[in-house]
């Protein structure tokens, strides 16, 4: 039965990859005990948006077999890279920019990278926003000293099962350190290669806003898997966005996807939405890029400055739950990337 099983798993197809289960390597194995069948399916990220439907698909078909009588799905991860990974130990590198500041890019880079993390990734955090670094203060660790390792390493500091560099960090003995040369370059070549990231399967960045040489000196230094947009709906920022966008496009870092923050807001006592900035603007960036829409929520802005991001602290709450969306969403685009047939874009 096992081979028949088997034969039915290869009509199952990945809802996004489009390539069935088994010619992807995700049927890590079948185990048959009489009439009962466990097939366990190796997802591609532990942050899978698609789990629910690739289980029911899984089970429809094992139970077409002749003589099966039930059906238990497994479920195991490993993200995939293709070719060499962006950096030793570092499958994916991921930059999460913006056009204007203040539209909420560190709170979503907070968020997704907690959100990924708690699904089961390693997941590091690097806030290259030098100008206003915010990654610390949003996880707690605003007073914590960066430190390096016995090889002279920097090590990542760990908050809600993220590891994290920021320069709110750096002591100022650090700061010397690495501020070795007089160029931002350097110094963001350093955060990136020079530091004890360990094995990560997803690097985000924090990027500064805009179109600056903190962005350059990333694409120049790295082979990034993409970037995201954080934008609010109303057109003066998607003005910025569109800006961005296209520098990544200049740069050949694909665009997966965009995350319209600050989207909508439900007022706690009477339930009525309000589209403050214009709900949906950002679909005028190509509807196809949305990653998903997150509402202005006043437990989002409370949470990140307690210290422990709404996905950890309130992730029953509407905003968190779209923030938890849009991290498996992008999880989803980077695995169907890598996968795809098409050949990674290289960076110059
Ligand atoms: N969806 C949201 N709901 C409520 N407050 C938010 C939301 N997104 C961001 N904020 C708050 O808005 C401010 C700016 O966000 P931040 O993430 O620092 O923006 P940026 O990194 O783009 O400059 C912060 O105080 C943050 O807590
Ligand atoms: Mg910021």
């Amino acid at each position: 039965m096992r081979e028949a099983v088997l034969g039915a798993l290869r009509t199952v197809n990945d809802p996004e990859l489009h390539r069935d289960l088994v010619s992807l390597g995700m049927i890590e194995r079948i185990d048959v005990d009489g009439g009962s069948v466990t097939v366990k399916v190796n997802l591609t990220t532990p942050a899978c948006p698609m789990k629910a439907t690739i289980e029911r698909d899984v089970r429809e078909a094992v139970m077409t077999v002749p003589g099966a009588e039930s059906v238990s799905v497994e479920f195991g991860a490993q993200v995939r890279v293709t070719g060499t990974p962006a950096m030793p130990g570092v499958k994916h590198v991921l930059l999460i920019g913006s056009g204007k500041g203040g539209v909420g890019k560190s709170s979503v880079a907070v968020n997704i990278a907690c959100a990924l993390a708690n699904s089961g990734a390693a997941v590091g955090l690097l806030d290259a926003d030098v100008y206003g670094p915010s990654v610390a203060h949003m996880l707690g660790q605003s007073e914590a000293k960066l430190v390096g390792n016995a090889e002279r390493k920097m090590l990542p500091i760990q908050a809600h099962g993220v590891r994290f560099i920021s320069m709110a960090n750096l002591s100022p003995a650090g700061q010397a350190l690495i501020w070795r040369g007089p160029m931002l370059h350097s110094a963001i070549k350093q955060f990136l290669s020079d530091a004890a990231w360990g094995e990560l399967d997803y690097l985000i960045v924090d990027l500064p806003p805009g179109t600056g040489d903190v962005q350059l000196s990333i694409t120049q230094s790295v082979q990034v898997t993409g970037a995201v947009i954080v934008t609010t709906p109303q057109d003066v920022a998607l003005i910025d966005a569109a800006r961005a966008i296209d520098m990544f496009r200049k740069a050949n870092v694909p665009l997966l996807g965009v995350v319209e923050n600050m989207s909508y807001f439900v007022a706690p006592d009477t339930g009525a939405v309000y589209d403050i900035f214009g709900r949906g603007g950002s679909r005028k960036l190509g509807s196809h890029q949305l990653l998903g829409e997150v509402p202005l929520d006043t437990e989002v802005r409370r949470d990140a400055d307690a210290g422990t991001p709404a996905v950890i602290a309130h992730p029953d709450n509407p905003a968190a739950r779209a923030l938890i969306q849009i991290a498996e969403n992008l999880a989803g685009r980077v695995s169907v990337q890598t996968l795809s047939e098409l050949p990674m874009a290289q960076l110059a």
